[in-house]
């Protein structure tokens, strides 16, 4: 083996030693226990996940990794710590630890969660040698080992996942809380062709889902848009309703263009000409970028009525933007 491959051997067997140590920090706190069981997660999906805690200590962590033989600068590169110039002093304190796993099932990195309202509320492990956040996907390495699912749902937050995993959905993913990338696109296409986005119904999760879903599409997956009513996200949304209606929610889940459609029509009122153009205008783009002539027409209908444009200046004006676009 290189030099490389070891000193990387070294950084996962030190994350996976913080693991096991944020592990046994969290079975011996009872404000940590109670924050998850306050959250509605138990204890199996505490075990299965290996969540765990960081004490609300400068050093816990980097005192027991040296005392295993790890040297500073390994435990500096493991991002586990921060380095200052006043010294290296733990990087997560006080929080609940979400251990991050690639698909060979390794410990690349943390996500960890403050227990009140202190700032950041997530801090997530830097990039390092062995963690590229927009290379990995929070729970995949769960997903890939039941080899009957067919279709993976992409949420936003850790909890969200793992509450859907509680809850029997054994095909649920977390973004990382950052933008979906194209390696993560092509590594979920590498496990299934059917993709549903389910994220946060705020604003922020609505853009994030219109960028996702171009990125999705670009790797040929079939993706269909899981909409949350009531400005929540799916952990809250099953604590508030159950399972049961999130399933459902998924029966309702909608095509892409119809969502990029709602998305268009959403704050306008269609009896005013000006929002009625751009309205109309706005599906016209959308639409042009369809292949499929028969959905096109589908959906042309479907605006002609809507608006009362004629069907024939909706196709003249699609076929236009269509060739432009050659
Ligand atoms: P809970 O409040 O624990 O339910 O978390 P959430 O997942 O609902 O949080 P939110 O919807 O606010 O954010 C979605 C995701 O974005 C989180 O799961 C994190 O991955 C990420 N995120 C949120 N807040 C922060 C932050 O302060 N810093 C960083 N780096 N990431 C964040
Ligand atoms: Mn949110
Ligand atoms: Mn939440
Ligand atoms: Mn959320
Ligand atoms: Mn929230």
């Amino acid at each position: 083996k290189d030099e490389n491959t070891k000193y990387k051997e070294r950084l996962y067997k030190a994350n996976l030693e913080a693991a096991r140590f944020f592990y046994k920090n969290l079975k011996a706190s009872k404000v940590a226990v109670n924050y998850l069981l306050s959250r509605g997660i138990d204890y199996k999906i505490i075990n299965r996940f290996g969540l765990g805690f960081s004490l609300n200590e400068w050093n816990s962590l980097l005192k027991y990794l040296k005392k295993l033989g790890f040297k500073d600068e390994e435990i500096i590169s493991a991002g586990l710590v921060i380095n200052s110039d006043k010294g290296i002093y733990d990087r997560f304190r006080n929080r609940i630890m979400f251990p991050i796993f690639d698909i060979k099932g390794r410990v690349i990195g943390f996500g960890g969660r403050v227990i009140d309202d202190s700032k950041p509320k997530y801090l997530n492990t830097s990039e390092t040698l062995i963690f590229e956040k927009g290379k990995n996907l929070y729970g995949l390495n769960y997903v890939i080992k039941n080899k009957s699912a067919n279709s993976i749902i992409i949420v936003e937050g850790y909890m969200d996942c793992i509450k859907l995993h509680q809850h029997g959905l054994e095909n649920v993913v977390a973004s990382l809380g950052t933008a979906l990338t194209l390696e993560q696109a092509k590594l979920l296409k590498r496990y299934v062709n059917d993709i549903y986005i389910c994220y946060d119904s705020d604003a922020a999760g609505q853009a994030a889902t219109l960028r996702g879903l171009e990125i999705l599409e670009s790797v040929g997956l079939n993706v269909k848009v899981i909409n949350i009513p009531q400005g929540k996200d799916p952990d809250e949304y099953v604590n508030n309703y159950g399972i049961e209606e999130f399933k459902k929610l998924i029966d309702e889940a909608i095509y892409i263009t119809d969502y990029r459609i709602l998305k268009a029509r959403e704050g306008k009122n269609l009896k005013n000409q000006f929002d009625k153009i751009q309205y109309v205008n706005q599906v016209i783009n959308i639409l042009s970028k369809l292949k499929d002539d028969v959905l096109i027409h589908h959906y042309s209908e479907q605006l002609s009525n809507e608006t009362g444009i004629a069907l024939s200046v909706i196709i003249e004006k699609i076929n236009k933007s269509r060739t432009l676009s050659i």
